[in-house]
């Protein structure tokens, strides 16, 4: 059910690892302050201390997490996200810009571990969690990019050891997600120029803004 606060913008970046979710986001913030509209730009996992906290746990734990455990985490730390970061800054007119939400549990739990969409969704709901952005913007980049991009940085986390063949289901499930959902969801071409890829992040959101 979207939860649609009419004065503020809930937008959220996803894609596979490496895709440039990061400068995006950097450029978006520059552009909306020039344009003096105010917002934060929060993460998931993570975005506020104790879901941060989780996100140590997820992203860095040397022991083997179980990956039931590892979908709780992920909800957990959503829940406390929502409750205690998105939503009361979009009620104060703030736009949200977020770094990863709800499509990367559906692809990541649900694709790369295997776990059922139906108790993706079930979990979420019984978490009470409902709220969904109204702009997504899922950047697309080939996976052969997003492992070279990994290799290059020298550094992998726990979430990103899977191979080329999860890689490319996973983005699959991204570009399913797109087609499903195309009013939320927006696929832009990650292998543009940063300034394109810009361009059209700017411009759709005029778009649903009817600015
Ligand atoms: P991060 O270092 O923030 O990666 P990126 O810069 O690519 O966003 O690590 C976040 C990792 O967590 C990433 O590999 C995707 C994964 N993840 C999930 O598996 N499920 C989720 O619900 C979320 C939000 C992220």
């Amino acid at each position: 059910m979207p939860f649609f606060i009419m004065n503020s913008l809930f937008i959220t970046f996803e894609g596979i690892d490496r895709a440039g979710k990061t400068t995006q986001i950097q450029l978006l913030s520059k552009f909306l302050d020039e344009n003096k509209i105010d917002h934060i730009i929060t993460r998931e996992p993570g975005g506020n201390p104790v879901s941060e906290k989780i996100r140590e746990i997820l992203l860095n734990s040397k022991e083997e997490i179980d990956i039931y455990t590892e979908l709780f985490l992920y909800i957990a730390g959503r829940k406390q996200h929502v409750e205690k970061t998105i939503l009361p800054a979009l009620k104060k007119n703030q736009w949200v810009i977020c770094d990863r939400y709800i499509d990367s549990t559906t692809v990541y739990q649900g694709v790369f571990r295997n776990i059922q969409i139906n108790t993706i969704e079930r979990l979420h709901e019984a978490a009470n969690i409902y709220l969904y952005p109204h702009i997504t913007f899922y950047i697309d980049i080939p996976v052969n990019i997003s492992e070279g991009r990994i290799i290059k940085s020298g550094n992998r986390n726990r979430m990103e050891m899977f191979n080329n063949i999860e890689a490319e289901k996973m983005r699959q499930m991204f570009i399913h997600l797109t087609e499903k959902n195309p009013q939320r969801i927006t696929l832009i071409d990650g292998i543009q120029s940063i300034q394109t890829i810009h361009q059209k992040i700017i411009t759709e959101i005029k778009k649903k803004m009817k600015l």
